[in-house]
């Protein structure tokens, strides 16, 4: 597959008053868009929220349409909207999440089927509130599984199973799965979605992957599930990343790492923030708080230059490291459209003002979107 180039031929009528009519040809080239440019190396896929998918928010949509490949939900399948209840499924914000992504063509990944966050908690105990069995957890999470892929089946095309389970010394997170079920609830998870949908791909998907004692957990991980023979198909390496974390020599290691295991590599959650990261007590002084609140919130009326050039800068050496393996990852998935949408604009610190994503908030293109597509074109196989 090759960059299809978008050509329009505009007819222009050049009248000239002196020497009477005459039709002139002109050609001009329509702007390339992600989408075009990248079709040959990976999907380019952004998260939607509920505004984008149910129609509401048109600014969004037209920049989806015209500048993604792929989709992903950014709420709206996690278990906490899927399944409130036992017994009792919702999926009417996931119908139509799927419904746009198939009226528009996108490759749709579901996001995500176990995860300690954002997962309801009736799901984990008994009606007198205590724990409940092992026996009795496996099969919540195979019915939760097996009602949630089935019911897509054939339109989604790749489920982030499990998200977030390896800690970033590499041990395993001490979530209700992992307590109450051990180790054993990841390979069962990814057994269960592959009964559900034999064709479907499945992914494992964290953050803070550059980390080192993380990229081995997971590597050994993800080599017990091969070992056992069950399916599993890419690692989505979270795209969470700062102006000095991660050291990309680091996450590049972490990618041949995975790709190694002969996995498909995605980058799942692209986002860069330019915001300082909160550290240290803040203490309890009013004053002390606003101070440390402008402090984190620096740019609530725009960036200054020399921040926007470091900001497109990092962001272009990252897409220089995806280009690099572009035969090693499938997909690019940016978490969000436009700035005003970002999630990183309440976290880690709720209010800010950040500018995290490829489109500004009055959803203009920022100078790394014509970078991207420049570049993209000095490095075809
Ligand atoms: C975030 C959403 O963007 C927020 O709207 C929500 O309040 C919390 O979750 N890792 C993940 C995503 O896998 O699901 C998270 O999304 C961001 C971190």
């Amino acid at each position: 597959m090759k960059t299809i180039k978008n050509t329009i031929l505009a007819m222009a009528l050049v009248c000239f008053a002196l020497s009477g009519c005459s039709k002139t040809t002109v050609e001009t080239e329509a702007p390339a868009t992600l989408k075009s440019a990248l079709a040959d190396k990976f999907y380019i896929g952004t998260a939607l929220n509920q505004a984008q998918f149910t129609g509401v928010d048109t600014a969004s949509i037209r920049l989806i349409k015209e500048q993604f490949s792929a989709i992903v939900p950014e709420n709206c399948m996690k278990s906490e909207v899927i399944h409130p209840e036992e017994g009792r499924f919702d999926f009417t914000q996931a119908d139509r999440f799927v419904d746009f992504g198939e009226a528009n063509n996108l490759f749709i990944t579901g996001h995500c089927l176990i995860w300690h966050s954002q997962t309801p908690q009736w799901l984990f105990v008994d009606e007198q509130g205590k724990d409940v069995s092992r026996e009795v957890l496996i099969e919540r999470m195979k019915n939760h599984i097996t009602a949630v892929v089935s019911r897509y089946k054939g339109k989604i095309k790749g489920w982030d199973v499990v998200n977030e389970a390896i800690l970033d010394d590499g041990s395993y997170r001490e979530s209700k799965f992992y307590t109450i079920i051990g180790e054993e609830f990841i390979p069962l998870a990814f057994q269960f979605a592959h009964e559900a949908d034999p064709d479907v791909e499945l992914y494992y998907n964290d953050y803070s992957m550059a980390n080192e004692g993380k990229r081995n957990g997971v590597v050994a991980m993800v080599k017990s599930i091969q070992e056992k023979g069950i399916r599993i198909d890419g690692i989505g390496m979270q795209g969470h990343i700062g102006m000095q974390y991660p050291a990309i020599e680091e996450f590049e290691k972490s990618l041949t790492a995975f790709a190694a295991l002969g996995v498909n590599v995605m980058i799942t959650e692209l986002d860069l923030t330019v915001l300082p990261s909160p550290q240290g007590d803040v203490g309890a002084d009013v004053a002390q708080t606003v101070k440390y609140q402008q402090e984190m919130n620096p740019y609530p009326d725009g960036l200054p230059k020399e921040v926007e050039a470091a900001w497109t800068a990092r962001f272009n050496e990252f897409f220089k490291l995806f280009f690099k393996y572009q035969d090693k990852i499938t997909r690019v998935t940016l978490w969000g459209v436009s700035d005003g949408d970002s999630w990183k604009n309440d976290w880690p610190v709720f209010g800010r003002t950040d500018y995290a994503l490829l489109f500004d908030r009055n959803y203009q293109p920022k100078p790394i979107v014509n970078l991207i597509i420049s570049e993209s074109e000095l490095t075809g196989f």
